[in-house]
Parts: C-alpha cells; sequence; structure tokens
C-alpha cells in the first residue's frame, strides 16, 4: 500500500495534482488544462463547475500515473491527505444552501472595477487606510471591488449576504466546500489576497467592508494554511474521509517548496509575469512598490514581501514574434550570438509597468539601437529586460530583509536557460538556486499538509526532503560589466516612463 499526500495546484491555465512520498518526492502526477473566457472588454472569467469537475480528472490522471509506473492498481494507493495550492485573487459567489455559483469566477486578471477603483483612489484617506490594513493598493485585481460590485447585481444580493445566504470566497474555499460536506473555511494566505483582511491585526476589516458594502456574514472563518479544516466526501476516484489538510496561494506555496520557510531565501517565478517574493517573521514595512501579504500560518503567522512583474517571459515571447523567429529554442539561440558589449535596452511596458514601478502610463522602448545593431542583440535585450525586472524587485526586497539573502531559489521555464540563471546571479552578486521539481508550488502546499497530518515534524525536517537543485555561483569578475548595464537599464526604464 502506498501512502501519499495529494497536492493540487489550481492554477489559470491548468489544474494539476501530484502525489508526494514520505521523502516529499513527485511520483504520480496529472495536469488538465482549465478554459477561460473574455466576454467584453476587460472582463475575464473561468466556469467554476469546470473547476470542480477538472479536478476530478487531474486526480484520476495522477493515481493513474503512479499506479501504472508501480504496476499496481488505484485501489492499492492511500491518500492520506489532500494539499490545495491556488491561483490567488480570483473570487466566486455561490448560495449557501445549494452551493450552486451566483457568479462566473471573476479572476484575478479581470479589470471590471477599475473605474469604481479609480472613485475609491480619489479618497486619498481611504486609499492610504486600504493600503496600510490590508498591504495591497486599490486595483481591480484584488477582488474586493469585484464583489463588492457582483453583490449589487445579485438580486437582493445585500440582504442576502446579511442573511449568510451567500458565501464569498477564493478558489481554495470553492475547493474545499466542493470536495468536503460543504465546509466553508479559507486559510490566512488567501484571506490577505482579498483587499478585505486586515493583515496587522488578522481578522476581515469592518472599514473596508462596510465602505463596500460587503457583509461579513458572507466570507469564511479565516484557518492556518497547515490546518485539517474537514474530511472529503466521495469526489471522483478520491474516497470520503481524507483530511483536507493545507490551504494556500500559489505564490506562497512556491515560497514554502523553496524553503521559504528559512531566512536568506528569496524566491522568483519566472511564468508570463514574475513574481519575486521572500517571507518574514514580523510585518515588514508597507510600501508602495511592492505589496506586503501574508505568506502563509504554519503554526506562526510569516508575512511576505511581494512583487508582481508584469511582463517577463512575455517580453520574451512578444520579441520573439516581432523578430519573426519561429520558437524559444531559436530565440535562445539568436540571443546567445549577440555581442556581449551590445548597446540595446529593452523596457517591456507593454501596458505598462508593473512592481515596482506600478506606472500605467510607461511605453515600451528599445533604446541603445546603432546601425551595428544585430537581431541577435534585439533578442538578447529581451533576456536581459528580464534579469534587470527581476533586480529591480529584488534589491527592494533585500532592503527590508533583517538578514543577508543566501538564495534566490528560481522555478518557470525559462529558468531552464542556464545562461539566463548564471547572469542573473551575477548581475545579483547571490547564488541562484534552481530546484529540480518544477511544479514547486503543489509541493510547498503538500509539506504544509504533511505537517498537518504529523507526517513531519518541522521545518528542520521539511528542510531534509527538499533536494538542493542546481546553483549558479555569482561570477565576481563579471560585477563591473553588470553595474554598469543596470545603470543604464535604469536610464531605460526612466526614458519608457516619459509620456509620448
Ligand atoms: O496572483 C495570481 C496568481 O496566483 C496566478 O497564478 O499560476 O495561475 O498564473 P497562476
Amino acid at each position: 500500500m502506498h501512502s501519499v499526500i495529494l497536492a493540487i495546484d489550481e492554477g489559470t491555465t491548468n489544474v494539476k495534482s501530484l502525489l508526494l512520498d514520505k521523502q516529499g518526492k513527485v511520483i504520480g502526477k496529472g495536469s488538465v488544462p482549465l478554459s477561460i473566457s473574455f466576454p467584453s472588454a476587460g472582463l475575464v472569467e473561468q466556469d467554476p463547475l469546470e473547476i470542480i469537475e477538472k479536478m476530478k480528472v487531474s486526480i484520476a490522471l495522477a493515481v493513474d500515473s503512479l499506479a501504472q509506473s508501480e504496476g499496481t492498481i488505484a485501489e492499492d494507493i492511500e491518500i492520506a491527505a489532500v494539499a490545495i495550492s491556488n491561483q490567488r485573487e480570483s473570487v466566486v459567489l455561490w448560495e449557501r444552501s445549494t452551493g450552486k455559483p451566483l457568479t462566473q469566477v471573476m479572476s484575478w486578471q479581470c479589470r471590471r472595477s477599475e473605474s469604481l477603483c479609480e472613485t475609491l483612489r480619489q479618497d486619498e484617506a481611504f486609499s492610504r487606510y486600504v493600503q496600510a490594513a490590508t498591504g495591497l493598493t486599490l486595483d481591480p485585481m484584488f477582488p474586493a471591488t469585484k464583489v463588492s460590485l457582483a453583490l449589487q447585481q445579485i438580486p437582493d444580493g445585500h440582504a442576502r449576504a446579511e442573511r449568510g445566504d451567500i458565501c464569498i470566497g477564493t478558489i481554495n474555499a470553492w475547493m474545499v466546500w466542493n470536495m468536503t460536506n460543504n465546509v466553508f473555511v479559507t486559510d490566512a494566505s488567501n484571506a490577505a489576497r482579498t483587499q478585505l483582511y486586515h493583515i496587522g491585526k488578522q481578522v476581515w476589516d469592518e472599514t473596508i467592508l462596510e465602505r463596500l458594502g460587503i457583509a461579513a456574514a458572507a466570507l469564511p472563518p479565516v484557518v492556518p494554511s497547515s490546518h485539517i479544516v474537514g474530511l472529503t466526501r466521495e469526489f471522483g476516484v478520491l474516497p470520503q474521509g481524507v483530511p483536507v489538510a493545507s490551504q494556500i496561494g500559489d505564490s506562497h506555496a512556491a515560497l514554502y517548496g523553496h524553503g521559504g520557510y528559512k531566512s536568506g531565501v528569496v524566491k522568483a517565478t519566472y511564468g508570463t509575469g514574475s513574481s519575486v517574493m521572500a517571507a518574514m517573521s514580523k510585518l515588514p514595512t508597507i510600501r508602495n512598490e511592492i505589496s506586503t501579504t501574508i505568506a502563509w500560518d504554519d503554526s506562526t503567522t510569516f508575512y511576505g514581501l511581494e512583487g508582481n512583474i508584469t511582463h517577463t517571459g512575455s517580453a520574451i515571447d512578444w520579441v520573439r514574434r516581432v523578430l519573426g523567429v519561429e520558437n524559444m529554442n531559436t530565440m535562445c539561440q539568436l540571443a546567445a550570438q549577440a555581442d556581449s558589449g551590445h548597446s540595446v535596452y529593452f523596457v517591456p511596458a507593454l501596458s505598462g509597468l508593473g512592481a515596482p514601478y506600478w506606472d500605467l502610463d510607461a511605453t515600451g522602448i528599445f533604446c541603445g539601437l546603432k546601425s551595428a545593431t544585430e537581431r541577435a542583440d534585439i533578442a538578447r535585450s529581451a533576456f536581459e529586460s528580464v534579469l534587470f525586472q527581476v533586480a529591480d524587485v529584488f534589491h527592494l526586497i533585500a532592503e527590508e530583509l533583517p538578514e543577508k539573502i543566501e538564495y534566490l531559489c528560481v522555478d518557470g521555464g525559462p529558468t531552464l536557460n542556464d545562461w539566463l540563471m548564471q547572469a542573473q546571479a551575477d548581475l545579483l552578486g547571490v547564488t541562484i538556486r534552481r530546484g529540480e521539481v518544477a511544479e514547486v508550488s503543489a509541493v510547498g502546499a503538500g509539506y504544509l499538509a504533511g505537517l498537518a497530518i504529523g507526517w513531519w515534524q518541522g521545518k528542520d525536517e521539511l528542510a531534509q526532503l527538499a533536494n538542493q537543485g542546481h546553483l549558479f555561483t555569482p561570477r565576481l569578475d563579471k560585477y563591473d560589466y553588470w553595474l554598469n548595464r543596470y545603470k543604464e537599464w535604469a536610464l531605460a526604464v526612466k526614458k519608457a516612463r516619459l509620456s509620448c
């Protein structure tokens, strides 16, 4: 009999299920794509019922993959606990009595509450209050303003929310509700991303709720990220009676999976955009450039500092398309041919700039073009824009951390590029650690579930499970080269921020 933890990572584009053994090794996997719709300009939605059905399929695929690789049958696999890592900030409202969705999932990418945010931002005192209480600047990405609008659109919405007839939940809460006999809870990391939660006091914030017309009765109790919240009902191949033992936002889960519960660790996820994040045991200074959040609660609350960069992988891909390069491999080869002394800088402000600038008016620019500039130099500038943007956020986080940074732990597709990772180490002057497991968010959630059910006794034991991965050590002789280039990048960013 194989005893495993089932870790489900419910992302925007896929639901992934992983099976972890007691050594923390991934021994089974399943992944299913999810659809996403764009009903009109600025609106981005997903189907909450599809998410539940695809979860069941991905769990079945993971169980099947283990059964096949071990030449055993599904009945010989015992799922000891369920762990949840999820896309953050996406939100859905449903009816408490029936569990029927009252809205589609309003994605974190959905901008439907832009004008409400704009109005609220004009009230400077309220704006400042929201940032101090939640660690987040008013923005449609966060559920608060979208929920406020949804309650106005649901017939009798406010009164029903007051009566507790409506449940407001981020994706983890929706998953738990459906996997259990309708347990309605969320964890501290996901609550912190709603922009309705006071991260210092750790309560739903009455001032914000009142201003947005959201009844506290419609919100779930907040529990630790590592905590048995209930037992499963029969859910696809998942039998009833399995403890659901962790819930955590995906970026936070990745940091946990990288060992970010130890001091001196910062993580960077390189995807379409990038998230650079570190955890701290004390509430850090709330600052405009990066957001402050709750990283997790695994018996102690850890806070997180995070900078979300809007275009990294998508910046490389945009340049690839413009240059007419057929695929990413060829793009990497082209960039490798660039002269290291090339003078081109690309600032990928393709929809403004995210962290740490938060400048929606900035526009994308190439600068330093000369008659000697080749396609390879332009391709290289796209990769370098990723390095520089990560450095911009990394340095701000480093200023806030009390201890020296030992590692930047990385994950995501672009990190498979050795040149890029070595250059990132050289530019930052810090060792880069690239783990061996790509699905680090699911692994992080799995660790938290393992702590809750007593598989592992504490963080020292977890640290033994994590593989060291591949290290990229900074080369001192490259320091001046990158320092100069980084200074020029800063000038390029200034130019991108001048409106044309
Ligand atoms: O903050 C949004 C983030 O959690 C989405 O993650 O992996 O679905 O792109 P992902």
